[in-house]
């Protein structure tokens, strides 16, 4: 078969998979504080907003960002999980099977964890709220771990640096399995979209309007309020 570099991941796919990778992290690690109370809450309305997007370029997106190209049955996850044993994987030029399974429930948990988490910042609930939005962030990044493990065994079994593919886009592969374009239109559009939210233009955070979410944490608030009194 005639090999060649080829375009397989689009911009959009690949900006959607660092942003959020950086903004569930980023979630994550400011869960715990109070004073980053706001800044946890716009990373964990970017991973909504992100797999929202993620979703809409599943049906409208480049052949592989396309959910088409990765719903796989159970009977294929079975056989791809088969022939890891045999040290001679199936390939695919998209995603596996098996990291499919993965990436359905890091975009389903991620919603979830977003949306108890919007529903318990707005009072919409008791303890047992919060006690379900940590229990999903928590499962969520049980997930990534496995997706990650999964990432660096399939990239030592095929050889093929699976992670470095998700930043350039480029895999090796037969020319007519290439995408034609890299959208880079859509990914300034979704890049944008991320800047309006980490910088407060889209507010999302009890912050004054027109003051950045970043800026000002509600203890901060509180604090100026108690002075006012
Ligand atoms: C930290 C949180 C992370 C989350 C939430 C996450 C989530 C995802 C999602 C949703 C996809 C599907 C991409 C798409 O089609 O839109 C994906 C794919 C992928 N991720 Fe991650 N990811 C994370 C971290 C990482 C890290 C650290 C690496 C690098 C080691 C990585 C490497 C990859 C690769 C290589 C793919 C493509 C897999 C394939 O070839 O089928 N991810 N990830
Ligand atoms: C989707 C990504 C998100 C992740 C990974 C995440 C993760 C977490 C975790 C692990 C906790 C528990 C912290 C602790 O008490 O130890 C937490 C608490 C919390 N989260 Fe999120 N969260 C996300 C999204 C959101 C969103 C979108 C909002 C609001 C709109 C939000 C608001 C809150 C609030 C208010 C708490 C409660 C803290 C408290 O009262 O102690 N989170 N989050």
């Amino acid at each position: 078969m005639n090999k060649s570099r080829i375009l397989v991941w689009d911009a959009p796919t690949r900006v959607f998979h660092w942003a959020l990778a950086l903004s569930f992290v980023g979630a994550f690690v400011t869960a715990d504080s109070e004073r980053l109370r706001d800044v946890h809450v716009v990373l964990g309305y970017t991973v909504f907003g992100l797999i929202a997007f993620r979703l809409i370029w599943g049906v409208v997106g480049t052949r592989y960002a396309r959910f088409t190209s990765f719903a796989f049955g159970p009977r294929a996850v079975v056989a791809y999980l088969k022939s890891l044993l045999t040290l001679r994987p199936q390939h695919f030029l998209g995603h596996n099977p098996a990291g499919s399974i993965a990436i359905y429930a890091l975009l389903a948990l991620g919603l979830l964890t977003g949306l108890t988490g919007y529903a318990h910042y707005n009072a919409l609930g008791g303890e047992w709220l919060e006690d379900l939005h940590e229990g999903l962030a928590n499962a969520m990044l049980a997930v990534v771990f496995v997706h990650i493990a999964g990432v660096i065994v399939s990239s030592l079994l095929h050889r093929e640096n699976l992670a470095r593919a998700m930043v350039t886009g480029y895999k090796t592969g037969d020319p007519t399995g290439a995408i034609r374009g890299a959208r880079w239109i859509v990914a300034a559009l979704v890049v944008a979209s991320v800047a309006a939210l980490w910088t407060g233009v889209i507010p999302v955070t009890d912050t004054a309007p027109g003051a950045s979410a970043m800026a000002t944490s509600r203890p901060a608030r509180h604090a100026e309020h108690d002075r006012r009194r």
